[in-house]
């Protein structure tokens, strides 16, 4: 215990306890929102918790943080290169990012290249079959619930989203799959599947949908392509291994480990 709190102080130090000095506005599963420092902004935190089947498995993983936030910006950063419109706007520290604020649309969008969780439960596919073409899946975000799957009749019906709204949404799903199936395919990954969320920002009297929330192998399916080792949460959510080495691989392979991790140097006789 003495340890923990030790090690969460030189942390706070390192970062320059930003908790203490700004207004928390929510706390997720694995992330804390504050109030930024001009309007219209949000500062994302990243925690090192992590959940599991609606957090009926929960622990606490050194460094998940610091690696989501770092990958999350490489992927967002990739987004905007290629006019993908999305929330970041540039990291602060080791576990902070500026966003913009939006207003999330209540909605998981998934989508799925090849069979694996609930798509492999539900229809009965073999995890790793590849599917005739992406599948795009909505479910409801509620916790409470257990974020049940929807259809495009329900969010019409319930008003979480308009046929506009629902237009744009599938696109920025095939663009974000397009481009994060390059980007991992480039490093020997397979991207199985991911999630994504969608915030509305209000331009004057336009509003427009922009890819929000995280990036990162929280909320994606990565295998290696040659071994089929995974390297997503699945690694924790089927206790695989450790998760910080398998979220440290993907840094790796992308060029994007934060300096901590990098190895000292060694003496050579
Ligand atoms: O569990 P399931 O197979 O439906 O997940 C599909 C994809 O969506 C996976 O990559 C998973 O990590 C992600 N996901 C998520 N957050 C959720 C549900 C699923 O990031 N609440």
């Amino acid at each position: 215990m003495r340890a923990a709190a030790a090690r969460s102080a030189r942390i706070a130090d390192m970062e320059g306890a930003p908790m203490a000095r700004r207004k928390k506005i929510y706390e997720g599963k694995a992330k804390i929102l504050y109030e930024g420092p001009e309007p219209g902004t949000i500062v994302q935190y990243f925690k090192d918790d992590a959940t599991a089947f609606n957090a009926e498995k929960k622990d606490v993983i050194d460094g998940k943080g610091v690696l989501n936030n770092r990958l999350s910006e490489f992927f967002m950063n990739g987004l905007t290169q290629i006019g993908v419109p999305n929330h970041f706007i540039r990291r602060l520290n080791m576990r902070e990012q500026l966003v913009r604020n939006c207003e999330i649309v209540p909605l998981e969008v998934i989508v799925r290249n090849y069979a694996a969780g609930t798509m492999s439960k539900r229809l009965g596919i073999a995890e790793g079959t590849q599917l005739p073409r992406p599948i795009v899946e909505y479910c409801y975000k509620d916790d409470s619930l257990g974020d049940p799957l929807v259809t495009e009749e329900h969010i019409a019906a319930f008003g979480w989203a308009s046929q506009q709204d629902m237009d744009d949404i599938l696109s920025l799903a095939l663009r974000v799959n397009d481009f994060m199936s390059g980007v991992m395919l480039a490093v020997g990954i397979r991207l199985v599947d991911f999630k994504i969320e969608i915030g509305r920002v209000f331009d004057g009297d336009y509003q427009r949908l922009i890819v929000a929330d995280e990036i990162s192998p929280d909320s994606c399916r990565l295998w290696d392509i040659e071994t089929g080792q995974k390297l997503d949460k699945d690694v924790f959510r089927r206790d695989l291994g450790n998760l910080t080495d398998a979220y440290s691989e993907v840094a790796r392979r992308l060029g994007v480990l934060p300096q901590s991790n990098v190895t000292k140097p060694t003496l050579i006789n």
